[in-house]
């Protein structure tokens, strides 16, 4: 199948950072078919081989087991092409329709890596120049809006160029192979499903926890913060992933119509309940690692004023049979103690303890990064001399040894599935105004609230409001258990 793979955007960090390494990966291991040709635009004048100089000597950024040596990046350049483009000339779209046009690929897939408030644009130029016959697919990464209103005015003009099924929306936790388990957990084993609701569950945690500051993105972050940054689209993702009901099919519309489902039944927010289940935070200096590093307020293009959230944890609930009445608490944060994604599935206690100090409950922790694994917490018999103590112990699975040769990267899968037409792993325009939707009343109730984020050490779990908040039900967070 040969394809043409466009990006708008092509000198841009996403491209160099993350798009081009994750190809240059399919390519060496025989994942990218056969045909392709790699085009990249941007504003200034360059020639292919300049723009191949130029992600060259990008790569010595990359990991060094990543990295191609100089053959191997030989074979790989062949593929990338560069064009100049203003993005608001309707010739430079003409001409780009032309080029690939003369040679007819089965496939064109534009992927606009640009700044978002230029979406709208590129795709109106795409569409008065005829990009979006039925071959073409575009791709879209976030921030797709930053609020429900600017995320309709997107949609609506993608929808007014493109169909739903040509656009494909990044989420890039949905490309991890962790995210992916998920839905083989869940629904590839007979063992969990009887358990999976709210007779058997007492609550579920889904953590995103970063030990990076906001670095050198000072000035994007506190216009977006981490509701925007990770709750709106991450967090619900994985929540959705664990409350949906079984697709019927394997189908991306089948999956996306469950998903949508569960962010339609999370109890919505009022000023008093965002006052009680939300709490928002910012980070200080502190110490990460034995190493000093600053406050939020200290960053660079970041205001000394700001009153952006680094930090957010929520509680939720899904209103439907299977959920009801079980707490869902979500967490992320920048500069917390350790790199470290993982959703906990906290079982209820047994009815009747007979064994002395045997009241722990059983849980299930997915782990998502940096390691990709299963924990099952069950309590044995340590066949003791002493009669009956019962122990923790826990059954770990490793997924990354177990697929090591097998397991690619996020971007490298989405990239893959975009070529290949497979909307399995991405957002459906419905899905992220629904969250949106929901997420909405929280930024009101915070913009009306005059006290700000609460401020929490670097290198610390947040603001101890976010365990107070967990308290009030009898819950600890997992690693306080
Ligand atoms: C991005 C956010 O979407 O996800 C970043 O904009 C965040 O702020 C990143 O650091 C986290 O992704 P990952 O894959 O490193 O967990």
């Amino acid at each position: 199948m040969s394809f043409d793979l466009v990006f708008f955007g092509g000198t841009g960090d996403l491209t160099w950072r993350k798009l081009m390494p994750a190809l240059f990966q399919a390519f060496r291991h025989g994942k990218l078919p056969a045909g392709g040709r790699i085009l990249a635009v941007a504003r200034d004048e360059r020639s292919d081989d300049e723009y191949r100089s130029f992600i060259k000597e990008r790569f010595v950024e990359v990991d060094s087991a990543k990295r191609p040596s100089d053959e191997e990046f030989a074979r790989f350049a062949d593929l990338l092409h560069y064009r100049r483009m203003d993005l608001s000339q309707p010739e430079h779209y003409a001409g780009l329709k032309q080029w690939i046009e003369a040679r007819g690929a089965d496939t064109v897939v534009l992927y606009l890596a640009t700044a978002p408030y230029l979406f709208p644009v590129i795709c109106e130029q795409l569409g008065t120049a005829g990009l979006n016959g039925p071959r073409v697919r575009v791709v879209l990464e976030k921030p797709l809006g930053h609020d429900l209103a600017s995320a309709q005015q997107i949609n609506r003009v993608v929808r007014s160029v493109f169909s739903e099924h040509q656009a494909f929306r990044i989420d890039h936790y949905l490309g991890k192979p962790s995210v992916q388990n998920l839905m083989a957990l869940r629904f590839g084993n007979a063992l969990f499903e009887p358990l999976w609701r709210r007779e058997s569950i007492a609550n579920i945690q889904i953590t995103l926890a970063e030990a990076l500051g906001v670095g050198t993105r000072g000035d994007f972050y506190d216009q977006t913060g981490a509701l925007r940054d990770m709750v709106q689209n991450h967090a619900l993702q994985l929540l959705t992933m664990i409350a949906m009901e079984p697709p019927s099919t394997n189908d991306a519309d089948a999956i996306r119509d469950e998903k949508l489902k569960v962010l339609k039944s999370l109890r919505p927010f009022t000023p008093e309940s965002v006052g009680r289940d939300v709490v928002r935070g910012q980070y200080r200096a502190g110490t990460i690692g034995g190493q000093p590093v600053p406050g939020y307020l200290q960053e660079a293009k970041v205001p000394a004023d700001s009153t952006t959230e680094t930090f957010v944890a929520l509680r939720t609930e899904v209103q439907n049979w299977r959920w009801a009445g079980v707490p869902f608490y979500l967490r992320t944060g920048k500069r917390l103690a350790s790199r470290h994604a993982q959703i906990v599935v906290n079982f209820r206690e047994v009815p009747h303890p007979i064994f002395p100090g045997s009241a722990r409950a059983n849980k299930l922790v997915i782990n998502l990064q940096p390691e990709d694994g299963l924990e099952l917490h069950l309590l044995a018999s340590k066949g003791s001399s002493q009669g009956e103590m019962l122990a923790p112990v826990s059954l770990d699975l490793d997924f990354d040894k177990a697929f090591a040769s097998e397991r690619v990267g996020a971007y490298e899968r989405l990239l893959m599935d975009a070529i290949a037409g497979r909307l399995n792993l991405f957002v459906r325009s419905d899905e992220q105004e629904q969250a949106w939707r929901w997420v909405e009343p929280i930024l009101h109730a915070w913009a009306a609230d005059p006290n700000g984020p609460r401020p929490y050490a670097a290198g610390t779990w947040g603001p101890p409001a976010s365990s107070a908040m967990v308290a009030r039900d009898g819950c600890t967070w997992d690693e306080e258990q």
